[in-house]
C-alpha cells in the first residue's frame, strides 16, 4: 500500500505476509497492555485455527464405531491456547469460572473441580469420615450401601477409608440398586448409601431418599456417568420436582474423562448444597488445609498470622495448618478452560444422547426376545451414557458369541465396569470385610459361591450384558448401522 491511500480509520484484514516499510508508518496510537495481549491472542487463536481445520479431519478412524469419545472444536482449542498464554498452569481464572458455571448448570451452591471421577469419590467418602461432622462422622468399621455391579472407584474409597461396603443386588433393564433390597441390607452399623445411576440411568431416587430420611443416612450419588439426567422427585413434598441428577443427594460426583458427558482430558468435581462438606471437602482435595484461600492468593482471612492451632505455636501460618488428611486432586488451568467450552456445549450432547439412544431403541425394539433392552423409570428422563443389551438365555447366542461378531464389524462394546467387583482379583487377595445383603460380616477372599447368589442378578448380568455407543459424536447412520448389524446377527443365530 502507498503512504495516503487509507483515508479513514479501518480495518486491513491481513492473510498473507506484508512487507511494512518503516519510513512510510506513522504512529497513531499506543496500545494499551490488555489489547495488545488480545490482539496477540487473536493471531495465537488464528494459528490455532488454521492448523486445526485442516488437521480435523484425520483424527477420525473410519469405520470403527467406538463406545464413548470426545467431541471438541477449535473452541476447546482456544481456550487452551489462553491457558498457556497465561502461563498460570495450575487452577486459575479458568478454573474459578468452571466451578462457578457448573454450580450454576446443576442448580447447587457449591461445586469444586477435581482432577478425576475416582477421585471425586474418593472425597466424597473422606469427606463423610471428617471430625467436623462431630456424631454424624463416619468411623471405622461402620457400613455403605453399595453394588458390586459398579465402577471400582466408586466402592475403593469405602475400603480405603476402614468402611465395611454392604452390596445390594441390582435389576436387570435399570442397572441400579434393586429398591427393595436396600433396607434390608441396613443394618444398626450403616452410615451412608453411596451408588451410581448406573449408565446415566437414574436410580430411585424417591425410594433411597426415603431410606437415607428413616435411617438418618448420607447418601452420594456419583454422577459420573449421568450428567445431565433428571429426576422428579416427590419426596418431601406433594410437588413433583424436577432436578438434575447429582443434585438430591448429600454429596455427588461426577468424572469429565473423554468418555464422560462432557470432558477436560482428565477431571471432575464434587457437588453439594452443604456448606460444611464443601469446606471439608476443599480441605481434604487442597492436601488436608485449614486455609481456604484460592491457588496465588494469601491471607482471605486476614488472621493468617494471628490465630492458635492444635498445638502449634501462637500465630503459625494459617496457610501451613492441616486439619484433615488430605491430598492435592486439584485440576489445572488448561483442564478447566477445555471444560467451560464444553459446559456451553453441554445441552446439544445431552440432546444428541437421548436421541441416539431412542433411535437404537427404536431400532431394536423387534429384537426383545432375545435381549433385555435399557429401561428407566417414571420419574427420570436419562441422558445415557451408553446403551446396555442384556442377552436372554436362549440356545443359540451368548454374550460373547455377540460381542465378537458385532467387534469383527467394527461395532465397540464395553461390559458393565467390574461386572461383579467382588469376583475381581483385588477383592480375592485381599482380606476385606464385607456384607451382601442382609449377610453377617464376610471376608472378601474367601466368599463362596453361595455368598454370590445373595446377588443373583448381579451374576447374571456380568455373564450376560454389555453396552455399545450413543454418544454426541455419532450420527444416525452408525446407529443405524449397529442396529442393523445386530438385526443380521440375530438373523444368523437366532
Ligand atoms: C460410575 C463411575 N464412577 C466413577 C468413575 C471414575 O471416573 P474417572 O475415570 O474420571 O476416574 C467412572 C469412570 O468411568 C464411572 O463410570
Amino acid at each position: 500500500m502507498e503512504k495516503g491511500t487509507l483515508h479513514e480509520n479501518c480495518i486491513v484484514l491481513i492473510d498473507e505476509l506484508m512487507t511494512v516499510k518503516p519510513e512510510l508508518c506513522t504512529k497513531v496510537a499506543r496500545l494499551k497492555k490488555d489489547k495488545l495481549d488480545r490482539i496477540l491472542r487473536i493471531f495465537a487463536h488464528y494459528a490455532g485455527y488454521f492448523y486445526y481445520k485442516s488437521t480435523s479431519n484425520k483424527r477420525m478412524t473410519a469405520g470403527y464405531i467406538p463406545p464413548s469419545g470426545k467431541v471438541l472444536d477449535e473452541n476447546e482449542l482456544f481456550n487452551m491456547i489462553d491457558a498457556s498464554l497465561d502461563m498460570w498452569l495450575t487452577a486459575g481464572r479458568f478454573h474459578d469460572e468452571f466451578e462457578n458455571r457448573f454450580a450454576v448448570f446443576l442448580g447447587v451452591k457449591h461445586a469444586l473441580a477435581v482432577n478425576s471421577g475416582s477421585s471425586a469419590n474418593l472425597l466424597a467418602v473422606s469427606a463423610l469420615t471428617s471430625h467436623r461432622l462431630g456424631d454424624r462422622r463416619l468411623m471405622e468399621g461402620d457400613e455403605v450401601i453399595t453394588v458390586a455391579a459398579a465402577f471400582p472407584t466408586t466402592v475403593a474409597p469405602i475400603v480405603q477409608n476402614g468402611l465395611v461396603p454392604v452390596f445390594a443386588d441390582i435389576e436387570p433393564g435399570t442397572y441400579n440398586i434393586e429398591p427393595a433390597k436396600i433396607e434390608n441390607a441396613v443394618s444398626g452399623k450403616t452410615k451412608a448409601i453411596c451408588i451410581a445411576h448406573t449408565l446415566g440411568n437414574p436410580f430411585d431416587i424417591d425410594k433411597v431418599l426415603e431410606v437415607c430420611d428413616k435411617y438418618k443416612l448420607f447418601l452420594i450419588e456419583d454422577n459420573c456417568d449421568a450428567l445431565g439426567s433428571k429426576y422428579a422427585s416427590t419426596a418431601g413434598s406433594n410437588e413433583s420436582i424436577k432436578k438434575y441428577t447429582g443434585t438430591f443427594g448429600d454429596i455427588a460426583t461426577f468424572s469429565f474423562y473423554p468418555a464422560h458427558h462432557i470432558t477436560m482430558g482428565e477431571g471432575g468435581a464434587v457437588a453439594t448444597d452443604d456448606p460444611l462438606l464443601n469446606k471439608i471437602m476443599l480441605s481434604i482435595r487442597d492436601w488436608g488445609r485449614d486455609c481456604w484461600c484460592r491457588t496465588g492468593k494469601d491471607n482471605t482471612c486476614n488472621q493468617r498470622f494471628s490465630q492458635k492451632h492444635g498445638k502449634l505455636p501462637e500465630g503459625y501460618d494459617h496457610k501451613y495448618v492441616y486439619s484433615h488428611l488430605g491430598y492435592n486432586l486439584k485440576i489445572t488451568d488448561w483442564q478447566a478452560a477445555i471444560g467451560l467450552e464444553q459446559l456451553i456445549k453441554l445441552p446439544k450432547f445431552i440432546e444428541r444422547r437421548k436421541e441416539n439412544f431412542r433411535l437404537l431403541h427404536d431400532g431394536l425394539k423387534r429384537f426383545e426376545k432375545y435381549f433385555i433392552l435399557p429401561r428407566t423409570i417414571a420419574k427420570s428422563d436419562a441422558a445415557w451414557f451408553g446403551f446396555p443389551i442384556t442377552v436372554k438365555e436362549n440356545k443359540k447366542f451368548d454374550k460373547n458369541k455377540i460381542v465378537r461378531f458385532l467387534e469383527e464389524h467394527n461395532i465397540g462394546t464395553r461390559q458393565l465396569f467390574a461386572g461383579n467387583v467382588l469376583r475381581q482379583p483385588f477383592f480375592l487377595n485381599n482380606e476385606i470385610k464385607i456384607r451382601i445383603g442382609n449377610s453377617k460380616i464376610l471376608l472378601s477372599n474367601s466368599l463362596t459361591e453361595d455368598d454370590y447368589k445373595m446377588m443373583p442378578n448381579t451374576d447374571m448380568i456380568m455373564a450376560n450384558t454389555f453396552w455399545i455407543g450413543i454418544w454426541p459424536g455419532l450420527q444416525q447412520e452408525q446407529i443405524e448401522y449397529m442396529a442393523k448389524k445386530i438385526g443380521e446377527f440375530v438373523t444368523l443365530h437366532g
